[in-house]
């Protein structure tokens, strides 16, 4: 697009200040902000003019059945068998959730290059991919595994797994693809400049996954190289264990379109989402959308009827997968700080937040799926959130649990 296309462009999107430098740039400075302007998802500020009912107020919330541990443990061999067939088959992909910014635990770079270790290296990555290792050494697969960046993170991510010799695992089992970006606003809705020449974006959320994987192009490849199914999780739990073969055969004997790995919420306040069915459907309820008479409510045997609690471990079935295509994404809006150059020209790193980042989220595919198999696990084995610094779900509560299994640090 050439200065005069893109300036109606901006004209019909309302953001013409994004040219505001325009006559303080060089050549190079002038291409390139043409070229970040094109690649702007305007779209996405629609939902700034038409906010989508998000709370779930009104629906009707049941609880959902799912596999205690207690279950799980009395089918384990049945279960694994199953899962290891599975993964020997290539009927299994990973993908692992890389692209977020990590701005609670502070840090510069990749999340998951965080270093875990104290009298050695161990990242985050790291002890990811030991898991990896262990759970298929019985079966000997290597499933392809994708790793979604974003622009942000690429090069970085990309660059460490190198260094790093794939922690292990096959080179060319594993592929990178960047999560698709969406602009950040000021408060009124108008795309702040990062730079001069570039407009704020920021990573799209964690439910991008999917779009963001059919355009690589990677999904093709996918497809072809046999997989059914995808496993999908978070780079912030130090104890994650995708590929765990029990959990695939469960949830591929349960002819459900998903498997969940999620734990026991510890009391009707922890500040977990839970699964549970919502209109008759699949979804994952926040927290903070629970009432207190729901989050309290109990089963004959005493149990919490809302209790499971999601980990960001999934098995999504690709064919079901591929039938919500045509449902919408709902993208929330959420207040952050973000840098920016204001009217002066002047960078300012703003201290409260002063804008508007839109994201859509992982927990939000649960409800396209229809089906769902909570799969509990063992919260001391599985489930380390590395959120914050310090405090809870912190690099010091990941440290001691990791410990707790046996890593040296
Ligand atoms: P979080 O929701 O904890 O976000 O991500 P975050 O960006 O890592 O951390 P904060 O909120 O800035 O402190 C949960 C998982 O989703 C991924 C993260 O990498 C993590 O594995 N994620 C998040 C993405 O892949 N893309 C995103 O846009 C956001």
């Amino acid at each position: 697009m050439n200065y005069e296309q893109t300036k109606e462009l901006l004209k019909r999107n309302g953001q013409e200040q994004l040219l505001r430098f325009w006559d303080e740039l060089d050549e190079t400075g002038k291409e390139k902000l043409l070229r970040n302007i094109e690649r702007l998802d305007f779209a996405v500020l629609e939902n700034l003019k038409h906010p989508q009912n998000l709370s779930g107020e009104g629906s009707r919330l049941s609880p959902v059945k799912g596999l205690s541990v207690a279950e799980i443990e009395a089918n384990e061999q049945r279960f694994k068998t199953i899962g290891n067939e599975a993964l020997k088959s290539g009927k299994i992909a990973g993908l692992l959730l890389a692209g977020g910014q990590g701005t609670r635990l502070g840090t510069e770079g990749p999340k998951g290059a965080f270093n875990m270790g104290v009298t050695r290296e161990l990242s985050i990555f790291a002890c990811q991919m030991n898991n990896i290792l262990n759970d298929l050494r019985e079966s000997g697969a290597r499933p392809l595994l994708l790793v979604m960046t974003s622009e942000k993170n690429n090069e970085e991510t990309q660059e460490f797994w190198k260094e790093n010799g794939y922690f292990g695992y096959d080179a060319e089992k594993v592929r990178f693809f960047v999560q698709d970006a969406a602009p950040c606003t000021d408060m009124n809705g108008k795309i702040l400049p990062e730079e001069k020449d570039t407009p704020a974006t920021s990573p799209n959320g964690n439910g991008g996954w999917f779009s963001s994987l059919k355009k690589s192009g990677l999904y093709e490849e996918l497809k072809n190289g046999g997989a059914e199914w995808l496993n999908v999780y978070a780079v912030d739990n130090v104890l994650q264990r995708p590929f765990d073969p029990v959990f695939i055969g469960a949830t591929l004997e349960s002819g459900k379109a998903c498997g969940a790995k999620c734990v026991r919420k510890n009391s009707p306040q922890e500040k977990v989402g839970v699964l549970c069915e919502k209109d008759g459907k699949a979804a994952v309820i926040e927290y903070y959308e629970l009432t207190e008479e729901t989050a309290n409510a109990r089963a004959a045997d005493g149990s919490l009827e809302y209790s499971y609690g999601v980990i960001l471990n999934y098995l999504f079935s690709l064919e079901r997968l591929e039938e919500t295509e045509r449902e919408t994404i709902p993208v929330h809006i959420v207040k952050k700080k973000i840098p920016y150059v204001n009217e002066r020209g002047e960078k300012c790193e703003p201290q409260r937040e002063n804008g508007l980042k839109f994201e859509t989220l992982a927990v939000d595919l649960i409800s396209f799926m229809g089906s769902v198999l909570p799969c509990e696990v063992r919260r001391e084995k599985e489930f380390a959130p590395v959120k914050n610094a310090t405090g809870a779900d912190s690099v010091e509560t990941a440290r001691a649990l990791l410990e707790l299994n046996g890593v040296t640090l």
